[in-house]
């Protein structure tokens, strides 16, 4: 009996959880007003989304629900920075779609991966570490890193290492972007990861990038091949 109701709570609480950015809380966003509006972001994150200085993440190609989940984790401080607080602070909920609309129709600029860091951080994103219980990245980001948007999980391909080491190395000493069921899955794999895992796969995304065309996948050549030799260029 005990064990019937907890499970029916933990069912309760992740529809709540999952409804707390339902997409109906998304106006439909508008790239075009959103580029109007995005000048003030350009002198961090570049005119077109893709950062210059490896401190600011790349916003372009991101998925537009997770810029707007991300807009309003900052607005409310659930999600603490100083300057994006500032940022977010006079946005409305349109202006965040039509940014999101904008930032996420652009196209990300690869990184480079250090060849060094590649045999680890390719075993990391694509098999996780069974001894220590972290799951394969590319579960959740995709084999190519592009995220999904249903599921609001980010796109991570090409974006800066610098960012990338930030944030997890943010998230394995504590931090976390809110308390609800969604907010937790990184805090709790990047608690697992050692400051040597979170250099390589930081350092592996940023080289990760889409060099499979559809034509050979329909050919069948080996996707995962050719990502991992993606990463390495
Ligand atoms: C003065 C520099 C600066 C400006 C201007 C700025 N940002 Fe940021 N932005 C940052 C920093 C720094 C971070 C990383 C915050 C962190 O580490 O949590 C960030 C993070 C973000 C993120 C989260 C990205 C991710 O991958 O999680 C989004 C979305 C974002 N900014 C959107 C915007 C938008 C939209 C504007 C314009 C309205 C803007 N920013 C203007 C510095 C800036
Ligand atoms: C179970 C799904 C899941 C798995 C597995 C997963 N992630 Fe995530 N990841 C997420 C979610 C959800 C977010 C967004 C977090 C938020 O908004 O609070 C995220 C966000 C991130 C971000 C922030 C991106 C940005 O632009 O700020 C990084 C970096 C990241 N994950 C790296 C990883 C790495 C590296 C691994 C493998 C060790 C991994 N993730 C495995 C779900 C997952």
């Amino acid at each position: 009996m005990k064990l019937i109701s907890t499970v029916v709570i933990a069912g309760v609480a992740l529809v709540l959880a999952a409804g707390a950015y339902a997409e109906g809380a998304m106006p439909a966003g508008n790239a075009a007003a959103g580029k109007a509006k995005s000048t003030v972001c350009a002198a961090c994150h570049g005119m077109d989304g893709n950062s210059t200085d490896p401190q600011y993440p790349k916003l372009a190609g991101q998925q537009a629900t997770y810029i707007f989940r991300q807009l309003e984790l900052f607005k409310s401080g659930v999600r603490k920075n100083p300057i994006m607080l500032g940022m977010a602070m006079s946005l409305n909920p349109q202006d965040m779609a039509d940014l999101a609309a904008y930032f996420s129709s652009q196209k990300i600029m690869p990184g480079v991966a250090d060849p060094k860091e590649i045999a680890v951080g390719q075993a990391i994103y694509r098999g996780g570490d069974r001894a220590t219980g972290v799951p394969a990245c590319m579960a959740c980001h995709g084999p190519d890193g592009l995220g999904n948007p249903g599921a609001v999980y980010p796109h991570l391909a090409g974006q800066h290492a610098r960012y990338v080491d930030a944030v997890l190395t943010a998230w394995h000493g504590g931090d976390s972007w809110g308390t609800d069921t969604h907010a937790s899955i990184m805090p709790t794999i990047a608690r697992k990861l050692t400051t040597a895992q979170i250099a390589a796969v930081s350092s592996y995304v940023a080289g990760l990038h889409t060099a499979v065309p559809t034509e050979s996948v329909s050919s069948g050549v080996n996707q995962t091949a050719f990502a991992s030799s993606a990463a390495q260029q």
